[in-house]
C-alpha cells in the first residue's frame, strides 16, 4: 500500500517535472523562430529605446510585503510538507523495519541465545521478537510463516500499539499499557486485545534466517492456543488486579 502510494507520489512529481520541461522547450523555440523572422526581415525589428534614466527602487508596500512573505512561507511549508510526506511513504529498502531483515545468523544460534537468556530473541531494528515454535498447527493456521522452528511477533501490541515487552517471570509477553497478556507464541491469553500478535515471515534460505518485515500478518483469533502454556511465574504486569 505504502509503495504504491510512493510511486503515484514520484509519477505525478516527474509527470509535473516533464510538463514544465515541454512547456519551457515550447516557448523556447517560439522565441527563436520569433527572433529567425526579425533577422531575415519579415517582422520589423522595433526601434531602440532611448537610453532611460536609471531607476530608482521603487519602496514595496506593506501589503505587498505581507502578501509576499505570506506566499513565500505557504510555499516553503509545501515543499518541507512534500518532502516529508514522500519520506514517510517511501518503502524502506535498505534492510530496515519495512523491508526483508538479514539476520545473517542461523538458526541455530538464535535459538541457542533464546536457551541461554531464557527469553525471545529481539532485534530492535525489526521491531519483533523471535520465539521458538514446535506447536502442532504450525502447518495450518501458522503456515508459511515458521521458520525452521522460529517464529517472529511484531513487537507492536494489537490493542492500541504499545511495545509488548516479554517477562522473564511468567514466560509471557505482558503489555503494560492496559495488560493485555499474550503466551510465548504470542496468543491471546487475557486483557483487551482483540487478538494474538501480529506476526512477520520468517525465512531461512542457505542456512542464514531472514525475517520479511515487509507485511505484517494478523496475529490469530481469540481462542488459539496451540501451545497449552500456562504462566511459569508470577505476572510482570499487574493491571486488572491480576
Ligand atoms: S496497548 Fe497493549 S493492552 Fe492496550
Amino acid at each position: 500500500m505504502r509503495e504504491t502510494f510512493a510511486i503515484i507520489i514520484v509519477a505525478a512529481l516527474i509527470g509535473l517535472f516533464l510538463l514544465l520541461l515541454v512547456g519551457a522547450f515550447i516557448r523556447s523555440r517560439q522565441a527563436a523562430a520569433v527572433f529567425r523572422e526579425a533577422a531575415a526581415g519579415k517582422v520589423p525589428r522595433p526601434e531602440p529605446e532611448p537610453p532611460r534614466e536609471a531607476k530608482r527602487p521603487t519602496p514595496i508596500s506593506r501589503r505587498d510585503f505581507f502578501r509576499r512573505s505570506l506566499l513565500a512561507s505557504v510555499g516553503l511549508f509545501t515543499a518541507e510538507f512534500g518532502a516529508a510526506s514522500i519520506a514517510f511513504v517511501w518503502p524502506n529498502l535498505r534492510g530496515g523495519f519495512g523491508a526483508v531483515i538479514d539476520l545473517n545468523l542461523p538458526p541455530d544460534a538464535i535459538k541457542q541465545q533464546i536457551d541461554s537468556d531464557n527469553q525471545p530473541f529481539y532485534f530492535g531494528a525489526g521491531r519483533f521478537y523471535l520465539v521458538p515454535y514446535e506447536g502442532e498447527q504450525a502447518s495450518t493456521i501458522y503456515e508459511g510463516l515458521v521458520g525452521d522452528g522460529l517464529m517472529a511477533l511484531y513487537q507492536k501490541c494489537v490493542h492500541l500499539g504499545c511495545r509488548v515487552p516479554f517477562c522473564v517471570q511468567s514466560q509471557w509477553f505482558e503489555c503494560p499499557c492496559h495488560g493485555s497478556k499474550y503466551n510465548r507464541a504470542g496468543e491471546y491469553r487475557d486483557g483487551p486485545a482483540p487478538r494474538g500478535m501480529d506476526r512477520f515471515r520468517v525465512v531461512v534460505e542457505n542456512g542464514l534466517v531472514s525475517v520479511d518485515t515487509g507485511t505484517r500478518i494478523d496475529g490469530p483469533p481469540r481462542g488459539t492456543d496451540t501451545i497449552q502454556q500456562q504462566p511459569e511465574g508470577p505476572f510482570c504486569v499487574t493491571i486488572g488486579g491480576e
